[in-house]
């Protein structure tokens, strides 16, 4: 059996919600792509004798050898990211959600009307996440049919894992950035979904999703059309943003007098499934935690921007989240959220909780730091329904992974700080609460060694394993 590419040293990957699992002397071992087989306890001495032992062929030439101070981790996963917001990150502090998009969004996502802007641009963004270690990628697109194909392209070449929509916005919008119609809206949709089938016709790299903004900016016969859409093609999930802020349900349920809650809303119209990614979920009622449950939803916790946009400082009751067993991850939910960087979101994620501790007088406690890291890589994985492919080191896995270096020269003084005697698990919390993306040594993923990955590799400086 021919071995493509070993790992030895220390590993760390999450098995579950509430539990890393800290492996040192690992041995990884990836063959066509996918992790085969993952040992802890080899001494680096043993590792060809060990290999030989599983089957392999034991020469260790392709063996990554990995220091003290350097670990493997899964790539991080972003639940919630908008594509077109790459250049507005963090623009607009202050405004109301529904101003903020007035004001800031909708003039700048219009700009993606130009394709050799929105060549430039998707881009710089899809670089910029690889770059923050982020392997899966949950995109909206601006509304524009040309410019979601070519975000989809470029994920595709670039051998970035992603989930692509087309934004489809039919009113409560300026006439320049509106689709003309349900119809048109309905037809974009297809035509773009047509395009990922054709570019990646098994969905193994880029896979389309259907993304109705919001309901205020949807006509209720939209809606309905991308519900009849949903349920017509069961491979294709559903993303939108689900009760924000107290403003935008209040316009939500005055455009919809008939519902009392955003639950009954979108489950009406067919899209609450098991494929859905519900943004923020801020503020939540009993009952619609019942149905988020019961219809195993998948919920997008962006912290960033529940802390900086929309006029509040809003926790989301991610500990509810976790003991009900709803599946939740992580988004940046960039540029609402000024940051791509996913470590970022982790740290926000912490402050929130332990104001979530406080308002709830202890009764939802804060994160974790294993729990915090779940929502970045197996609890993301879980919310885009592709926990079967990554998310962690499982046997049979894709691997996508980072190569996290705390030690390099080039890094004294800079970011983390590793002393002599800190323990594995000292040096990876250093790295959570402290790194950066120069402490990303190597992105690595599975399609390392086909056509698309070298796409990659040009566009982005060394970053291959
Ligand atoms: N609700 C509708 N559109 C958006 C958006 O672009 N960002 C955020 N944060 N909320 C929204
Ligand atoms: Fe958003």
């Amino acid at each position: 059996m021919e071995t493509k590419l070993v790992f030895h040293g220390s590993i760390i990957h999450s098995v579950a919600e509430n539990k890393a699992e800290l492996i040192e002397n690992g041995l990884l071992v990836v063959e066509e792509g996918r992790v085969k087989s993952l040992s802890s306890g080899v001494e680096a001495k043993d590792t060809a004798k060990t290999l030989s032992e599983l089957g392999f062929d034991g020469s260790t030439e392709r063996v990554k050898f990995l220091k003290k101070g350097e670990f493997l981790i899964p790539g991080f996963i972003d639940t919630h990211n908008h594509a077109p917001q790459w250049g507005q990150r963090g623009l607009g502090r202050g405004l109301q959600i529904l101003d903020w998009l007035d004001k800031i969004t909708f003039p700048n996502e219009s700009k993606f009307e130009d394709t050799a802007y929105a060549r430039k641009m998707y881009d710089s963004c899809v670089d910029g996440f690889i770059r923050q270690g982020v392997t899966t990628a949950s995109y909206y697109g601006s509304l524009h049919g040309p410019a979601s194909k070519i975000l989809a392209d470029i994920c595709l070449a670039k051998g970035q894992r992603a989930l692509v929509g087309k934004c489809n916005m039919n009113r409560n919008s300026p006439d320049y950035y509106r689709d003309s119609s349900t119809e048109e809206s309905l037809q974009v949709t297809e035509d773009f979904i047509r395009h990922v089938r054709t570019i990646d016709p098994n969905f193994e790299i880029v896979r389309p999703i259907l993304t109705p903004r919001f309901a205020i900016s949807c006509e209720p016969e939209l809606l309905a059309g991308l519900g009849e859409m949903a349920a017509r093609n069961t491979d294709i999930p559903i993303q939108t943003h689900f009760n924000e802020a107290e403003s935008e349900i209040a316009a939500t349920l005055s455009l919809f007098p008939q519902f009392s809650n955003e639950a009954d809303l979108y489950e009406h119209y067919g899209l609450l499934t098991d494929r859905s990614i519900l943004a923020h979920c801020t503020h939540m009622t009993e009952y619609e935690f019942d149905r988020l449950q019961a219809l195993k939803c998948g919920v997008a916790h962006c912290p960033i921007a529940n802390t900086t946009v929309g006029g509040g400082f809003m926790a989301a009751p991610i500990r509810v989240y976790l003991r009900r067993g709803i599946k939740v991850g992580l988004g940046t939910d960039s540029g609402g959220g000024f940051s791509s960087s996913i470590l970022d979101a982790m740290r926000q994620a912490f402050i929130v909780s332990n104001a979530r501790e406080m308002m709830t007088k202890g009764a939802e406690p804060s994160l974790t730091l294993h729990e915090c890291f779940y929502l970045a890589t197996l609890g993301g994985a879980r919310v885009c329904g592709l926990d079967k492919d990554v998310g962690n080191f499982e046997i049979g896995k894709d691997f996508d992974a980072l190569v996290i270096n705390t030690v390099d020269d080039k890094l004294k003084g800079v970011v983390t700080m590793i002393e002599e005697d800190d323990a594995l698990e000292v040096i990876f919390e250093k790295f959570l609460m402290s790194g950066d993306d120069r402490n990303i040594a190597e992105v690595c993923h599975y399609r390392f060694e086909t056509d698309i990955y070298k796409g990659y590799f040009e566009s982005v400086a060394k970053f291959a394993c």
